[in-house]
């Protein structure tokens, strides 16, 4: 597959599309953004990158940190997790509160604020600076030394965190987080915060279209098992409300933040990142959903 003229297709298709919807500003940090900035990397697994755009530009990475935080607690806790989390599609905007009170605090599904709220709690009782572990792992997974979160962004969120804030009282409400509701947020501030570039993400969701396992080093993260039930997370919770249209559309396990970063995998073939920061309603990447469209569509690849 020629997926650097793939990626030169796909850039010439959405450059008219770059603005439209919009940027994020309920961080306000988060507004002070170009619309316009458009990135795209493939790491296939044969240790291949290519590169269109805005690829090595950082970017804050949002809700994309609950996909790698929900892995560590997956290593730590295993399936106990999903006694106080979900696996269900919400239908609900990804900081919605209202199943909570009919569902006894227990979020639907790991991939929405409330459900990585809970995954948080579970790294701050784990690790004794769970920012620190986070970023430790994605420098592994990423190949990157210094992974580091942008503190004005951290902050920015944590003065906004009203509604998270709410959520995280409610939960521990019904007995659903152990640990103090400030260290949580704290800590869920923090990795929402940690700023990475396309090339980065893309070889750094690698490992879950490589059976669990880091291309190249071949160190295994989480079993076939695990791997597989994380993609079908993806697919089915990755995009909150959208997901049902964005499997439609594309036909990849994904995750998205608000910051406009998306992630993506091809089973058996490579990781995916693509970033264009306005916002469809969704809190999907306008843009970037429309790139990884043209991806499935022009390369005749998808998991269907
Ligand atoms: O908690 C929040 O609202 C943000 N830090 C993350 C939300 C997010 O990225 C949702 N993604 N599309």
């Amino acid at each position: 597959m020629d997926y650097g003229r793939v990626l030169e297709q796909i850039h010439a298709t959405v450059l008219p599309t770059l603005g439209q919807g919009k940027v994020a500003d309920y961080i306000p940090e988060l507004a002070n953004v170009s619309p316009t900035h458009f990135g795209m990397a493939i790491a296939t697994l044969d240790g291949q990158v290519h590169t269109i755009g805005d690829a090595r530009m950082g970017f804050s990475i949002q809700s994309i940190s609950k996909l790698f935080a929900l892995v560590m607690a997956l290593k730590v806790e295993g399936d106990d997790l999903w006694k106080r989390v979900g696996r269900e599609p919400s239908g609900t905007p990804f900081n919605s509160l209202v199943q909570l009170e009919h569902e006894a605090g227990k979020p639907r599904n790991p991939f929405i604020n409330a459900g990585a709220l809970v995954v948080t709690d579970i790294l701050c009782t784990r690790f004794a600076v769970p920012e620190n572990a986070l970023s430790d792992f994605l420098e592994k997974l990423s190949g990157t030394p210094a992974i580091h979160y942008n503190h004005r962004v951290e902050r920015s969120e944590r003065r906004h965190s009203d509604r998270n804030s709410a959520m995280a009282h409610f939960m521990k409400s019904f007995g659903n987080l152990r640990n103090p509701v400030d260290q949580v947020l704290d800590a869920y501030c923090r990795h929402c915060a940690i700023e990475m570039n396309c090339v980065q993400l893309a070889k750094a969701v690698s490992f879950l279209a490589n059976h669990g396992r880091i291309p190249g080093s071949d160190e295994e993260v989480l079993d076939v098992s695990r791997s597989k039930r994380l993609s079908a997370l993806m697919l089915t919770c990755g995009t909150y409300d959208a997901a049902g249209d964005f499997a439609f559309r594309v036909g990849l396990p994904a995750k998205s933040g608000v910051g406009g970063g998306i992630v993506a995998l091809i089973p058996g073939e490579c990781g995916i990142c693509v970033w264009s920061p306005p916002l469809a309603e969704s809190g999907n990447s306008f843009s970037g959903s429309l790139a990884l469209e043209l991806l499935t569509t022009l390369t005749g690849r998808s998991i269907f």
